[in-house]
């Protein structure tokens, strides 16, 4: 399959570069199709590198316009130069500079990547390569430079510039209707950094007083008019400059603070020093507009960006293997800031659940590669589940081995040392070593190996002495490239449960005073003393690794746990389990017992009856079951989607009928009350309460269009309107086609609401689904030129719809083909974002995964597709273990 071997880039292969760049002055005079970049480049050799080097600059579709060396313009035979590269052979062996001038067209920029427009404005994307669109670079992480960048512009066009930094100068240019300002940015920053806006724009700003008592002026800007959707936002802000204050003694180091939001973007958002650049769907909030979830997005994605100023600016990555280094890292920030704003227990079932997801699918997949990948054809294509959030566990699980102290001062040493440089998982992994004294190389392995390591776990009690011995042995499956596994380093975390709910006081051999034992042999065993009568083990509590886990537990066993257990990951894990059990077996036609159902469904009453509206966020999770796509990949082969659609239905009709009174009852007490605040506890009560509706509609779907209905009707909020929406889309008629269309009425200028109608359409698990889809593509509000909406319409059909996208005739399939040839003209990002729903075609029965082939293949054999989804296409059609 693969053709261009040559194109890949390994890790071994890693040199420092011949040149260092130290300076950067930017003089960019925006026009909309012709703007004129000139870069002057303070270079010289550097000294790790070789000394008789040409100097080879990136570029990626610029026009040169003049070239220049110390003062001299460069006569054509000392140079060449392409849209791709610009080498000069013979360059000075001492430093000099380099002025290039350029010229590029932002206008018909649709990769959006480098300069582009963006309902109108200016904006910039340069991660992981996009700086070479601007301008000739050394465009590589490890070339730091302080940039100077001068901005000009139509006062009308642009009243607003922005840059990196701080701003040292502005002012109009006289007699023509232009001005310009100068920005300064003083920490030496990779070029994967760098930033500017131009544009009309509105502000919303406050101002924060440092640890140390500085003043730094915050501010965010939006679409004008928009200013108070970005009130939230602003105050996440200040809560993550706090808290990265307190938990990790990390101070903020420029006089302002910018945020932009702009409605087209490929991605969440991005940390450009001093100037983050956000996709406006995790910036803009009101009650009207915004969901729960939305609010709980942007205060995480508002503080992942910010943390990066720390994790990733100012220490950053020697080179784009290390991505985990800055992405895990930060995920891992933002997961404990979440959690301490928030609950904690249940924002940890939610980080599990995306794992579970996003990740572990990746890992069974022929897309599964390393936390720390050794090889990429297309960087782009690395900014995966697996580097973020497997890389969030690695960061966490050492933790839970070193204990918090140490993992504080293990921190602090990192960034003492690296401070201002590139640097390396090795560089992290270094410090921990040396404030603990341990050895790491072990631990180290999680970086290396990919795939998810499977443990199993035996129980045994001995009456007479009174003892428990846990068996544990685990196996990491095979991944491409990657045949044969060594064990992993893993850390679990266990307790026991008395089967009446007491206490069991008892202790475990080599188990420490947090209860974490370490699993670092492909078998090994614990076994604890003085326990007085037969336990059930509560094993990996809080999720304490990313691993899957079998264990020899009866289902009776495990709604002990859930009743009973002191750990409430563990808890929701035990229903989850059982309920999973449960819907493997329907989905496989195999016979269930409904006495197997009715334990689980009367354990689920209980617990309702006992324990929800202590904690409604965490009940409204427990009572939710796993996804078809949860369901599809716990079996794993030969996969058939309709299957799983009907087993899913009928357990959650039989949960609604079972429990039919106390849905209805937490309907009643947790209706709502006063003003809508988006705070964890108020979203928790609307959980339960919209979990509860789903439940009742399963049961009853006259009862659940009535409620769903007058809730649809009166609902105060976003949240609570889309849920009742969202069951009404479930039942087929005409209450829904009203009701999509009231939606539709009521949000007609609302491009983000719009494109949470599109995904519930999307998402309809119908026949007509398909072709209802194809005819959203001609809807005025949709564009496929913005990722928002193409994610929202096409991403959630593939995504979200198991049962239609896998359709048995392959139209699913080879619809979303056409549209990933499509994007990729015009996107190649987002088209291979997209093309990643194929992913776990292998798992599908025979004739679907045929189908899926076929569709594959035709994309796979399209001449000029991008290096993004050639590599994509490319990977998911290898051999799984070649
Ligand atoms: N560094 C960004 C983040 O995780 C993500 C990012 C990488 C990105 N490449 C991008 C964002 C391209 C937008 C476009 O915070
Ligand atoms: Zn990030």
């Amino acid at each position: 399959m693969r053709t261009d071997i040559a194109q890949i880039v390994r890790l071994e292969d890693y040199r420092p570069s011949d040149f260092l760049i130290d300076r950067v002055e930017l003089d960019v005079r925006l026009h909309p199709t012709a703007t004129r970049v000139t870069a002057t480049l303070a270079l010289r050799p550097n000294p790790e590198g070789r000394a008789d080097a040409p100097l080879v600059l990136d570029g990626d579709e610029v026009n040169l316009k003049a070239l220049a060396l110390d003062g001299r313009s460069l006569p054509g035979g000392e140079f060449g130069a392409s849209p791709q590269s610009l080498t000069i052979a013979q360059p000075p062996r001492r430093p000099f500079t380099l002025t290039i001038e350029t010229e590029i067209d932002p206008t018909s920029n649709t990769k959006l990547m480098g300069l582009y427009r963006s309902s109108g404005n200016y904006c910039t994307q340069c991660e992981a390569e996009g700086f070479r669109r601007i301008t000739y670079f050394l465009d590589r992480p490890d070339v730091m430079a302080v940039y100077t960048t001068r901005i000009e512009a139509e006062r009308e066009e642009a009243p607003v510039l922005l840059g990196n930094g701080n701003l040292v100068e502005a002012g109009a240019i006289e007699g023509k209707g232009r001005h310009y300002a100068v920005w300064h940015d003083p920490h030496p920053k990779p070029s994967y950094l760098f930033a500017l806006v131009g544009g009309r724009l509105g502000r919303v700003a406050k101002s924060f007083t440092t640890m140390s008592g500085r003043e730094v002026e915050l501010a965010i800007y939006v679409e004008p008019g928009k200013e108070d959707r970005a009130d939230y936002a602003l105050d996440a802000l200040e809560r993550s400059m706090r808290w990265d204050e307190q938990a990790f003694g990390r101070e903020y180091d420029l006089d302002v603070f910018n945020i932009v939001a702009v409605s087209d973007f490929n991605m969440g958002a991005m940390e450009n020093k001093g100037l983050n650049i956000f996709n406006d769907k995790y910036v803009l909030a009101s009650p009207e507009t915004a969901t729960d979830a939305d609010y709980a997005n942007i205060e995480a994605i508002i503080a992942h960006e910010y943390f990066h100023n720390w994790s990733g600016n100012r220490v950053t990555c020697r080179d784009w293997f290390q991505l985990c280094l800055k992405e895990g890292l930060t995920v891992f920030r933002d997961q404990e800031f979440s959690s301490d704003e928030r609950s904690r227990p249940v924002h940890r079932i939610a980080e599990v659940k995306t794992l579970r997801a996003r990740q572990f699918l990746e890992d069974a997949s022929p897309l599964a590669h390393p936390v720390r990948p050794a090889q990429y054809r297309e960087i782009n294509n690395f900014y995966t589940a697996t580097v973020y959030e497997k890389g969030a566990e690695i960061v966490r699980m050492l933790k839970t081995l070193i204990g918090p102290e140490d993992f504080r001062r293990g921190m602090d040493l990192y960034y003492e040392r690296c401070d201002g440089t590139a640097a390396t998982v090795e560089d992290f992994l270094d410090a921990f070593a040396e404030v603990t004294g341990r050895d790491l190389s072990h631990f180290a392995r999680w970086y290396a190996q990919a795939g998810t390591p499977r443990v199993t776990v035996k129980g045994t009690y001995d009456e007479a002495a009174r003892t428990y011995r846990l068996d544990f042995t685990q196996e990491t499956p095979a991944t491409p490239g990657q045949p044969t596994k060594e064990p992993m380093a893993i850390p679990v975390v266990v307790g026991l449960v008395a089967r009446d709910g007491g206490a069991l006081d008892a202790s475990g051999d080599r188990v420490n005073a947090q209860g974490v034992f370490l699993l670092d042999k492909a078998s090994d065993s614990v076994t604890f003393t003085g326990v007085a009568s037969r336990p059930v083990p509560s094993i990996f509590r809080g999720f304490s690794a990313p691993v899957k886990v079998t264990l020899d537990l009866t289902n009776e066993e495990l709604l002990v746990l859930l009743r009973h257990d002191s750990d409430a990951f563990n808890r929701w894990q035990a229903a989850q389990t059982v309920a999973m059990r449960l819907l493997v077996e329907l989905s496989k036609g195999a016979s269930v017992p409904d006495a197997a159902i009715a334990d689980f469904t009367s354990a689920l009453r209980a617990f309702m009856e006992a324990d929800a509206l202590q904690d409604p966020a965490f009940a409204a999770l427990a009572i939710t079951l796993p996804s078809e796509a949860d369901i599809a990949q716990e079996i794993g082969a030969d996969v058939d989607p309709d299957a799983i659609h009907r087993a899913r239905r009928h357990m959650r009709r039989h949960i609604g009928q079972a429990c039919l009174e106390t849905l209805q009852d937490f309907r009643r007490s947790l209706a709502e009350t006063g003003a809508y605040s988006p705070d964890a506890a108020s979203a928790g009560r609307r959980a339960l309460r919209n979990a509860s509706l789903d439940l009742l509609a399963a049961a009853d779907a006259e009862l659940g269009e009535a409620l769903a209905g007058e809730q649809f009707a009166s609902a105060g909020n976003m949240t609570d309107r889309l849920a009742s929406l969202s069951v009404l889309t479930t039942l087929p008629g005409d209450a829904r086609e009203k009701a999509l269309a009231q939606f539709e009425e009521r949000y007609r200028h609302e491009p983000l609401v719009l494109d949470k109608w599109f995904t519930l359409q999307a998402a309809i698990p119908e026949d007509g689904t398909l072709e209802r889809v194809k005819r959203l593509m001609q809807h005025p509000a949709f564009s496929i030129n913005n990722p928002n909406r193409v994610r929202s319409l096409v991403g959630s059909f593939a995504m979200l719809n198991q049962m239609q996208f896998n359709r048995a005739d392959g139209s699913g399939y080879e619809f979303l083909a056409d549209i990933v040839l499509r994007v990729d003209a015009l996107n190649p990002q987002l088209a291979a974002r997209l093309l990643t729903s194929f992913s776990s075609w292998r798992m599908m029965e025979k004739t679907r995964r045929g189908k899926a082939e076929q569709a594959l293949r035709r994309i796979a054999g399209k001449p000029n597709l991008s290096r993004d989804v050639g590599d994509i296409a490319a990977r998911s059609l290898e051999e799984q273990n070649a």
